[in-house]
């Protein structure tokens, strides 16, 4: 069947299901380009942040466990000049070449309700930023991605990050990347309401080329794992649906977690082991116990699966992802059924090594899978995995490898 989907024809076109995506300073280029021609001068400063994939621990940072994600090739880029007429003051003129909507407020005066969604993490960001002593003059800024959107790869920890990042520009002034990783988690609770771990702005703002970020969520420190093996491949496969659309789930999740903690008197699941969700098994509900299981696991595998990839034990990394796939359908119950038939299809298809390992990434309920996959069988792997989940489905998933990337950076500061 000829496809004509926009999802298929990126990758078709050159040949191959796999999208080869816009390089960064392609990207950063189309953003000058919008911003001359939406705002009739050059810009001042420009600023990126990747989003990021999760290999594992997932569900655990907001439990005081590891992650162990990495920064993607995917980037949102932010472009700013000084406003010239402007009303003055902290009044911001914003574009977004993604959505193709304008909107306009005064930072930390402005009703941010009224905003636009995506607006409002830019608001958020720059009200916090604000609250750290960089103050920004007038601006107008222009903002476009490659991070999909809605796919489970924090476009919206990308966008918070790359205005942070742009704000550092334009003030001169740098926050503390930690503090800056929290700023924009804060915003993102406070003007998004949606209560997330620290996972994705942690990625997005410290993320290194070739490496994963093992984190330990509960003292914040980093340990890097490197990802350089040349035969190994990161493929991550977009469902290309979203099923949970009111963001209810997700808070459900943390406030159960929170009670099975309360009920076992541990500060979090961190603390709690599989010999104490036992002594608790008549007294806990059941599905309590489910969540709390999936959680003090996933802690575990996280930590043996870092483990193992420094050593080099891909087979055992693989069972990890698999299994941490599992619990997360079964135990935690944040999967769907076309993840899982996109894990099953890696299964099938990726028999005898050819693929190491596949799960569900990030939050659930559509979204993302990621699978390590050995190179030299990507392209059949991908073609074949891609037409079994548009024959079950009806709907064309989207494909595409990245190593890990470098994280937020300046990409122009003003000269003179
Ligand atoms: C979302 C949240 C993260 C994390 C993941 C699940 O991406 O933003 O903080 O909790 O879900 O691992």
């Amino acid at each position: 069947m000829q496809d004509t989907s926009p999802e298929m024809s990126v990758g078709e076109s050159a040949g191959s299901i796999v999208d080869p995506g816009l390089p960064l300073d392609e990207l950063v280029a189309r953003v000058e380009r919008d911003f001359q021609q939406r705002f009739g001068r050059v810009p001042q400063w420009l600023a990126a942040a990747p989003g990021r994939v999760n290999l594992i621990g997932e569900h655990t940072d907001y439990n005081d466990g590891f992650v162990l994600p990495m920064a993607i090739e995917r980037y949102t880029v932010m472009a700013a000049a000084e406003a010239d007429g402007a009303a003055g003051g902290a009044d911001v003129r914003l574009y977004s070449s993604t959505v193709k909507q304008a909107e306009r407020f005064h930072i930390g005066a402005s009703d941010f309700r009224q905003l636009a969604p995506w607006a409002r993490y830019v608001y958020g960001v720059m009200a916090g930023c604000r609250e750290q002593g960089l103050e920004p003059p007038a601006l107008d800024v222009l903002i476009d991605s490659t991070v999909p959107l809605g796919g489970g790869l924090s476009s919206s920890a990308a966008l918070e990050v790359a205005t942070a990042t742009l704000l550092e520009a334009v003030t001169g002034k740098r926050l503390d990347p930690i503090r800056k990783a929290l700023l924009c988690q804060k915003a993102e609770h406070e003007y998004a309401g949606m209560p997330c771990g620290i996972m994705d702005q942690f990625t997005s703002v410290l993320g290194q080329a070739s490496q994963l970020l093992l984190l330990d969520c509960r003292s914040t420190e980093v340990t890097l794992v490197p990802l350089v093996d040349p035969d190994v491949e990161v493929l991550i496969i977009n469902t290309n649906v979203k099923h949970e659309l009111t963001g209810s789930e997700y808070p459900l999740r943390r406030s159960q977690c929170e009670a099975a903690a309360r009920a076992m008197g541990v500060r979090s699941l961190r603390e709690a082991s599989p010999e104490m969700l036992a002594e608790f098994s008549a007294s806990l509900e059941p599905v309590l116990q489910r969540r709390a299981r999936h959680v003090i696991g996933e802690i575990e595998r996280t930590e043996t699966a870092a483990k193992c990839l420094a050593a080099g034990d891909w087979a055992r990394v693989g069972e990890l992802m698999y299994a941490s796939h599992a619990s997360l359908r079964d135990d935690y119950e944040v999967s769907c059924r076309e993840l899982d038939l996109l894990v099953e299809l890696a299964q099938k298809h990726g028999a005898g090594g050819k693929v190491i390992g596949s799960r569900m990434t990030g939050g659930g309920f559509g979204g993302c899978t990621v699978s390590l996959v050995r190179k030299d069988h990507l392209e059949p792997l991908a073609a074949a995995i891609a037409a079994d989940y548009r024959q079950q489905t009806g709907v064309a998933p989207s494909l595409f490898t990245t190593r890990p990337a470098q994280g937020a950076q300046i990409v122009r500061t003003k000269v003179g």
